[in-house]
């Protein structure tokens, strides 16, 4: 049987792969979006507009416009003005649901209890959110799937990345709710990315959704390039959905997890308990601390990622 997947995001160039590869593989029981690379209203138009690309039926929900706490911050840089800049998508054939993603989470969550995965690819606020307005929430669900945070360097200061510098307070909520969570950091997923190569293979394909996706991908790993020096386009998102498919790609740590909320240049850090883990050590390690999360430490990225790119070529 497919998991059951819902999908928070913020579209945003590896938000679009993630919902193409989410509506492939599982069963997608909604997409939630909520504010990060763009406005609320670009980001839920750009996920709508990828859903009308590749035909992905399923209903959309709108969340939260705003941080728990902090002002919004965009990644206008990487993304472009609309949040998914460099390739002309269609207008969206649907409407968000008339449901609020707040709600849309909760009602999810207890009508498929245990089953339900909720993959987070963009700042925690609708989750967070949900838990504090039904606490019985995390009980609910089967897993949490998160791409935030890092072992190591952040993107945005050198110790917080993106989604969770967004909206700490929100993250924390989450990390600390009891539900099994699984971290996918920028440690991970900034050295797990489509090359020039690959970019060139989907436009060749001759495909709708693998040229226009290619389209989007050379103007970010421009961006990636110019901006973190990368010599790939870091696929982030679709890193948190690959263990639902092939969880032999990636190697994790059941280990503690605590988001910095105070903290004058660490604010947004996730400060991962690694004191156990030793270069080049096979040994299984239970870290001292509460165990909250299953931290991803390295993935097989170039097999991962052409499972991404067989994916995206399965689209007509
Ligand atoms: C995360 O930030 C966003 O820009 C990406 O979509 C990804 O979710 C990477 O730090
Ligand atoms: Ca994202």
């Amino acid at each position: 049987m497919k998991t059951k997947m819902l999908v928070d995001c913020d579209p945003g160039h590896d938000d679009a792969v993630a919902l193409l590869f989410a509506a492939h593989h599982f069963d997608l029981i909604g997409v939630t979006t909520v504010h990060g690379n763009a406005s609320l209203e670009n980001t839920t138009r750009n996920a709508l507009s990828v859903m009308a690309l590749a035909n992905i039926d399923a209903p959309l929900a709108a969340g939260r416009g705003e941080p728990l706490v902090a002002k919004a911050h965009e990644a206008t840089e990487i993304h472009g003005k609309t949040g998914l800049d460099g390739a002309t998508l269609p207008a969206p054939t649907r409407k968000p649901i008339a449901q609020h993603a707040v709600d849309f989470i909760i009602e999810m969550a207890y009508q498929h209890r245990g089953e339900l995965v909720i993959a987070l690819v963009g700042p925690e606020t609708n989750l967070a959110a949900a838990i504090k307005r039904e606490p019985r929430l995390a009980s609910w669900l089967r897993e949490i799937t998160i791409m935030g945070g890092s072992t190591t360097t952040g993107n945005i200061t050198p110790a917080a990345e993106f989604n969770v510098y967004c909206d700490p307070e929100a993250a924390a909520i989450v990390f600390e709710c009891g539900a099994p969570i699984r971290m996918m950091g920028y440690n991970v997923t900034r050295e797990t990315g489509f090359t020039h190569a690959d970019i060139e293979r989907l436009k060749q394909s001759g495909k709708q959704v693998a040229g226009t996706i290619a389209n989007l991908m050379a103007f970010y790993l421009d961006r990636q390039e110019r901006i973190y020096g990368l010599t790939v386009a870091p696929m982030h998102d679709v890193c948190a959905l690959i263990p639902y498919v092939v969880p032999e790609l990636i190697t994790d740590i059941n280990t503690s997890v605590r988001v910095e909320l105070a903290g004058t240049h660490t604010r947004g850090m996730t400060v991962c308990d690694l004191r156990g883990v030793r270069p080049g050590s096979t040994q299984k390690i239970t870290a001292a601390t509460r165990v909250n999360a299953r931290v991803a430490l390295s993935a097989q990225s170039r097999a991962l990622i052409d499972l991404v790119i067989d994916t995206l070529l399965a689209y007509p």
